[in-house]
């Protein structure tokens, strides 16, 4: 069922792993804090890595202790495997804020054995958001872990999937096109039942036969202005994720974002003219 990727890919990633920027990886308590179901999270490896369950009486999830303005934020996730329809598991920035809300999603729908799990991104800006993708990955997210990222700077965000990128949204505030700029957002995760809308658009019902159904996440990655803190901070050029490298996509990642783009999209609205006849601008404009 999952398409390979093809060598080259492999290769790539490779020599993009040896020279990558990374931080120092924390435990899961420096950085995060239960907000939902203490009892169905777990931690394992002295907190360098978490276990989310769902079963039948609760999901879970966690979120930052701080909010962050611009940075890179990765975590490595091994998703529910076998069969996980009906289940949603979410990593995403938010900036809690009711009537501006600024956001970034991923979220993992799962599956029938066998079947792609989906990956959807959504960017609110301002309050407005309705701008999903879905791509079907290129591996069992199941079976491995993976690594997850969003990049936000002042030009562009940026979600990877390991080294690929799936989706950007770029700064054209020049068009009037809003850009989440000016609220920090913490970083969330959640495992939970969705099965009125997540599977085949809810025809897929998730089976409690199966549970508990288990996420794992580790390698928590954090680099970005925390706020409160340095006021200076977040329009500091200086900061890595502000230099040249991460201004756009180097010709390595674009060539990557057009494989996944022709292969592994099966949903964009910026294509769906029943959702929207005009095509929005940041559509027009963004890729
Ligand atoms: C689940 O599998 C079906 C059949 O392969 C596919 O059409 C669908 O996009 C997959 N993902 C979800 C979340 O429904």
């Amino acid at each position: 069922m999952y398409v390979n990727a093809g060598g080259w890919l492999c290769f790539c990633m490779v020599i993009a792993l040896a020279v990558s920027v990374s931080g120092k990886p924390s435990t899961f308590f420096e950085d995060f804090k239960v907000t939902w179901a203490d009892s169905h999270i777990t931690q394992l490896e002295g907190g360098r890595a978490i276990q989310l369950l769902l079963d039948q009486n609760s999901g879970c999830g966690f979120a930052s202790k701080s909010k962050y303005l611009f940075g890179r934020v990765s975590m490595k996730i091994k998703l529910v495997p076998g069969d996980s329809a009906g289940t949603v598991t979410a990593f995403y920035l938010n900036s809690d804020t009711d009537s501006l809300r600024d956001e970034l999603d991923f979220e993992f729908l799962g599956n029938r054995t066998g079947q792609p799990y989906t990956v959807q991104t959504n960017i609110y800006a301002h309050g407005k958001g309705d701008r999903e993708q879905r791509v079907n990955l290129w591996f069992d997210p199941a079976a491995d872990f993976h690594t997850y990222t969003i990049l936000w700077n002042h030009r562009h965000i940026v979600f990877y999937v390991d080294e690929v990128p799936i989706r950007v949204y770029k700064n054209n505030e020049a068009r009037n096109i809003p850009y989440p700029k000016f609220q920090p957002m913490g970083i969330f995760s959640t495992l939970w039942e969705a099965d009125d809308w997540a599977t085949r658009g809810g025809l897929e019902k998730i089976d409690w036969s199966k549970a508990p159904f288990k996420a794992y996440y580790r390698d928590f990655d954090i680099e970005g202005c925390a706020v409160p803190g340095p006021s200076n901070c977040a329009t500091d050029p200086k900061n890595w994720w502000e230099g040249n490298a991460y201004q756009a996509l180097n010709a390595l990642e674009a060539r990557r974002y057009r494989w996944v783009r022709l292969n592994h999209m099966i949903y964009d609205y910026c294509t769906d003219k029943s959702r929207y006849p005009v095509t929005p601008p940041e559509c027009v404009f963004g890729i």
